[in-house]
């Protein structure tokens, strides 16, 4: 031995053979994604006993190798479990981490294992695996949300209140409706979390650092071991694609896109002004200074989130932007801004669902505010056109009635069919019903509108829809 190799002793780097010079200790830790990736352990470890079974087949390892790999790995496995793993930063990354202390247990049968495979096919692997279970997680949560969506449009099926454009109040609906609009939000969010599910679920596992092996690797069988769908057709592709965690990254941000408006507006609710809800203690905070305060600390703390979320889709985005093929160290940095994202949306959706299972709904304060503003006032005009006024002229018609009744601070509903009909002589005895709320509301019987039946037949919609989801969570679990 050369006197200037004795100081590789100890240099335990699994590419040492090739290095003349320890590697630089502050730079190893620059370029080390243990501290991220080692979450992904339970995905190495099973993709690798994956391998090691298929090489086995393959008569590329033998059996009593193979047998010691995968005992071996599923002690390194429980020792991570226990949180007694000796984590090393020197390892680099979960694959090295994996693969070293392996090779302390067994010896020369953990040296095998690597045969035929990269750390490039391994980490792309890993994450794939990974992403299919946390996507698993992420539509258990949103099935939960929806559940109780579903529960508090149930729970206060009749509640009118108004619906607004502009924030302006426009028309009554009925609460349950509004509820549903966030349910079927969040059943497309379903679909897109679907999507980044099947996007992840193709094993390219067998394309070695890019471009392929020699070794007779069976892809379909280690693919099939661990559970995916299928192999993706190009190696090259395998180990640089990463269009399923950008998915990801698209589905979380949009679904905290929608649960940042219903938290808007969960805090608009919630505040003396609107009074049309009530939030719960246990999702609510006071203040530290003000007595009185009851603070959506929690809703405004979800909405805050949205922010980080589409940065973690961006930030993927710009460092996928003009990578050449294959792998590059550039894509060491896809995992950590894409945990953050699944991390987050899991945890926002726990809190909205236990958020609005608690709420309480003020239907008193959400009814006078549906007969404060004027909202009957379209129903009035069609009523004219209903007697044959042109709509134009009814429009302006009910424009002055309406102007009067500001003037008086009263409201549609408070006037009498006498006072209608001293406005103008179309006015019937009928005309009160068309300014009654609960009646305007019924009326609105288009698929998909806010009348009583129409809103109970969508709810009916929508339980079929969560009843498919829910047979596609446990067809994963
Ligand atoms: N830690 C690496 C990552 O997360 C694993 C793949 C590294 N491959 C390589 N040739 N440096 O991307």
């Amino acid at each position: 031995m050369a006197e200037s190799d004795k100081d590789l002793e100890g240099n335990d780097a699994l590419w040492g053979g090739r290095f003349e010079e320890h590697p630089d200790e502050a730079t190893q830790r620059f370029g080390a994604s243990l501290p991220v990736d080692r979450r992904m352990w339970k995905q190495d470890i099973k993709a690798s006993q994956a391998h090691a079974r298929m090489l086995g087949a393959q008569g590329v390892l033998d059996g009593a190798d193979v047998d010691a790999i995968v005992a071996g790995l599923d002690a390194v496995g429980e020792t991570i479990a226990a949180g007694t793993f000796a984590w090393n930063i020197d390892d680099e990354d979960i694959h090295m981490s994996v693969e070293s202390q392996l090779t302390r247990d067994i010896g020369e049968a953990g040296g095998r294992l690597h045969t035929g495979r990269s750390r490039n096919d391994q980490v792309a692997t890993d994450t794939r695996l990974y992403m299919k279970d946390r996507t698993i997680d992420l539509v258990a949560g949103v099935i939960g949300l929806q559940g109780a969506l579903m529960n508090v449009a149930d729970a206060h099926f009749g509640v009118v209140m108004p619906g607004y454009t502009h924030m302006q109040r426009a028309q009554p609906v009925l609460f349950s409706h509004h509820m549903m609009a966030y349910f079927w939000m969040l059943s497309r969010d379903f679909k897109r979390l679907v999507a980044a599910y099947d996007a992840a679920d193709a094993s390219p596992l067998g394309s070695a650092a890019l471009a392929g092996t020699t070794y007779p690797l069976d892809r379909q069988a280690s693919a099939a071991d661990m559970g995916f769908s299928g192999v993706i057709a190009n190696s090259m592709d395998a180990v640089s694609d990463r269009d399923f965690l950008l998915d990801l990254d698209y589905a979380c941000s949009v679904c905290m896109i929608h649960l940042s408006r219903m938290c808007e507006e969960l805090i608009l609710w919630s505040t003396g002004e609107f009074g049309f809800i009530t939030l719960s203690d246990a999702y609510s905070t006071g203040s530290s200074i003000m007595p009185q305060k009851k603070n959506p600390d929690f809703a405004e703390l979800v909405r805050g989130k949205t922010g980080r979320v589409v940065g973690d889709l961006v930030q993927l985005l710009m460092t996928m932007k003009s990578l050449p093929l294959a792998y590059n160290k550039d894509m060491q940095e896809d995992k950590e801004g894409v945990f953050d994202a699944v991390d987050t949306l899991e945890a926002c959706l726990a809190c909205v669902s236990g958020m609005v299972s608690t709420m309480r709904v003020n239907a008193d304060r959400m009814r006078a505010a549906a007969e404060g503003g004027f909202m009957a006032a379209t129903d009035l005009a069609d009523y004219l056109v209903g007697k044959g006024i042109p709509f134009r002229k009814a429009h302006e018609i009910v424009g002055e009635l309406v102007l009067a009744c500001e003037k008086q601070g009263r409201t549609l509903q408070s006037l009498t069919a006498a006072e209608l009909a001293a406005h103008c002589p179309e006015f019937g005895s009928d005309a009160t019903n068309a300014v009654d709320i609960d009646k305007i509301v019924a009326r609105r019987t288009t698929e998909g509108g806010t009348g009583h039946e129409a809103v109970k037949a969508q709810m009916e919609q929508g339980r079929s829809a969560l009843a498919g989801e829910a047979a596609w969570l446990s067809s994963k679990e």
